[in-house]
């Protein structure tokens, strides 16, 4: 298991639309492990693959608290088939815009289709934490951000400020 770096506004990266995955083998348990691992470094409730830089639908998601045993969650090729519920606002933030947090509405429930890590397909109902989550980290497979959830004079914002870091950081690898 390693834990991978995690890409950060504005890189286009994050906009890409993940692809599916084709085959549910070792190769994929083994990069969810650096998912989970990644994850739980930063540390981050949810995680999906295109923000280590892998186009491929799958995100992993733990919402258990500190002082709770850990309850890693994958969900491969998920989709929403249905949404319930009055919109619900959420403080929400991401771990490729960190320590910005903006409120969200999103719908209450979602029904997610998706395959497990044994290749079984599930089914489940989520409300509450999960929900949020859920649909925060299945946009990112589609290249959607929270932050375009927000007003645009806040989204804009948050851009530049991102862009402005980016550009006076020292770029995060040389190569010589
Ligand atoms: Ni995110």
């Amino acid at each position: 298991m390693s834990i991978r770096p995690i890409i950060l506004l504005p890189d286009p990266v994050l906009r890409e639309v993940s692809k599916p995955v084709e085959r549910i083998d070792d190769n994929v348990r083994k990069f969810a492990a650096d998912l989970f691992e990644t994850m739980y470094d930063a540390p981050g409730i949810g995680l999906a693959a295109i923000q280590v830089g892998e186009p491929r639908r799958l995100l992993v998601i733990d919402l258990a608290k500190e002082d709770e045993p850990k309850a890693p969650q994958a969900f491969i090729n998920p989709h929403i088939v249905s949404r319930t519920g009055e919109g619900v606002a959420y403080e929400e933030g991401c771990l490729s815009i960190p320590d910005y947090y903006a409120e969200v509405e999103r719908p209450k429930e979602v029904n997610v289709r998706y395959v497990d890590l044994e290749g079984k397909e599930q089914e489940i109902k989520a409300e509450g934490l999960l929900a949020v989550c859920l649909q925060h980290e299945i946009d990112h497979l589609n290249g959607v951000l929270f932050i375009d959830h927000i007003s645009r004079l806040k989204r804009d914002i948050v851009i530049r400020k991102f862009r402005k870091m980016a550009r006076d950081k020292p770029p995060a690898r040389m190569v010589g």
